[in-house]
């Protein structure tokens, strides 16, 4: 039996359509091996979205090459995004056997069988406007089968792709249109992992306040899921704030609906989120904040902002630090702008340097960890239900998570999967740490 070895890089959206390579290529006789040695198809799922991202697996197609030359036969394939965007570059200039964009992996088993009958350099990137639920069915394959383990937190894709346009961004360049699932597989996936042992499932897609199924929109699949899944958490990423609204946060009231919510406000200027074709003011982003604390007073607010964007002014960089200030996020991914071919963002001048970015980006960081700390105080002495998801990678403890999404390290007698009520004693750096008073840990769910 042919043996591949996968490595995935990029969102968990990655992950996901990892998954659907997995099946399609378990269907066509093929075994995965974690050996890379051991491989006879080395394959890796790649992302765009910075230029970082793409450096990185383009480091690693140079281990892939030199693993080829060892053994001749060998295969080398890019998947995913930079496979798309790149797409016959990959074979000229990386020399890769086969290329293959997030709408063709059906196609792998096939393209692998040409390179193996002589035919090199293969590129496929063709872009459909289908989901996988309707082209693996086809085929005998189930998407919801994709992921075969089950960790305790699991993801569902819900959707995919981006109609936004957002200027600076590669996604919806490089996975095509928005397509939804339908309702019934993802809650079977759901199911599905669940019956494996997950207690947390978050629904995943670029925009998922975007979903759709017919006259069903977001609140209901959210609510539909919720219901089929009681004593499991739920949660969702990522949400658009333009598309935010009271119906939603309304769906968000179930008791297993987890009050947490990621609302990428990318720059808090007017001028750059209006050049950044984000659809929102700094005002409406405000309203849209003041409107889920109001709904769910308890919920816990994480963003993404970038720095550096084309035009951005010292001014305009100190309205993000003030908005930051303002709305004090429990959590914030902060990148430098990262210039993506093709994308709206070519066209605004002036560019920002390099050093300006930085500087801005350090400061940003500076800022934000400040106030991450500083909510994470807020836990002292609090008894929180913390969902175990493992061991804890730094110290002799275990990782849990708390409905609001934070992590906790828990000292004392428990296992991935349980759910523990115990109260916070210190911060450490600025996670807290709990710990289990002997006999506590209970399997019960809800909110705490
Ligand atoms: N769909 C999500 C985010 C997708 S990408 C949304 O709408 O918010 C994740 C994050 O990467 C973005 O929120 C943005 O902050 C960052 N990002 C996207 N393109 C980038 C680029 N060209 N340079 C730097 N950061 C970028
Ligand atoms: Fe990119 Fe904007 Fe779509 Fe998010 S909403 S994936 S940032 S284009
Ligand atoms: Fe990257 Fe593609 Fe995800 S560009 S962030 S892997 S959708």
């Amino acid at each position: 039996m042919p043996k591949y070895y996968l490595q995935t890089y990029g969102c968990q959206m990655n992950v996901w359509e990892s998954g659907i390579v997995r099946r399609v290529l378990a269907d066509a006789g093929f075994a995965e091996t974690g050996d890379e040695r051991d491989a006879d198809v080395l394959l890796m799922m790649t992302c765009s979205v910075r230029s970082h991202a793409e450096q990185r697996a383009l480091g690693r197609l140079g281990t892939f090459r030199s693993l080829r030359s060892e053994r001749p036969g060998r295969i080398v394939g890019v998947l995913g995004c930079m496979a798309q965007r790149l797409a016959r570059s990959l074979v000229s200039d990386h020399r890769a056997d086969i290329v293959v964009g997030p709408d063709e992996y059906l196609r792998l088993p096939e393209l692998i069988a040409d390179v193996r009958a002589g035919t090199s350099g293969l590129v496929a990137t063709r872009q459909t406007s289908e989901c996988y639920d309707s082209v693996l069915p086809a085929r005998g394959l189930s998407p919801s089968e994709a992921s075969s383990r089950s960790a305790v937190s699991a993801f569902v894709t819900v959707m995919r792709g981006c109609d936004n346009f957002c200027t600076y961004c590669i996604v919806p360049h490089v996975k095509g249109r928005e397509r939804s699932r339908p309702l019934a597989g993802i809650v079977s996936e759901a199911e599905r992992h669940v019956a494996g042992g997950a207690k947390d499932i978050t629904l995943l897609g670029q925009n998922v306040l975007a979903w759709r199924d017919g006259r069903r929109r977001f609140p209901e699949l959210l609510g539909t899921v919720a219901a089929a899944l009681p004593h499991v958490r739920i949660r969702f990423l990522t949400s658009h704030p333009r598309d935010l609204d009271a119906e939603l946060l309304e769906a968000m009231r179930r008791p297993n609906v987890c009050p947490s919510i990621h609302l990428p406000v990318q720059s808090g200027s007017d001028q750059v989120l209006a050049r950044m074709n984000r659809g929102y003011t700094r005002e409406k982003y405000l309203a849209k904040i003041a409107l889920c604390r109001r709904y769910l007073p308890e919920v816990s607010l994480t963003t993404d902002i970038l720095v550096g964007f084309p035009s951005e002014t010292e001014a305009d960089f100190k309205s993000t630090l003030d908005l930051v200030e303002q709305v004090r996020f429990d959590y914030a991914y902060m990148f430098r702008f990262s210039f993506r071919p093709g994308t709206g963002a070519e066209k605004i001048e002036p560019k920002v340097s390099e050093a300006d970015a930085g500087r801005r980006l350090s400061r940003l960081i500076e800022v934000q960890n400040r106030i991450t700390a500083e909510r994470n105080r807020e836990l002292l002495g609090r008894t929180l239900m913390l969902l175990i998801e493992g061991p804890s990678p730094r110290d002799s403890g275990w990782l849990g998570r708390t409905v609001t999404n934070k992590v906790v390290i828990v000292k004392g007698d428990c296992a991935p999967g349980d759910l523990v009520r115990c109260r916070v004693e210190r911060i450490n750096g600025w996670t807290p740490v709990a710990e289990i008073p002997a006999r506590a840990a209970a399997a019960c769910s809800g909110k705490a």
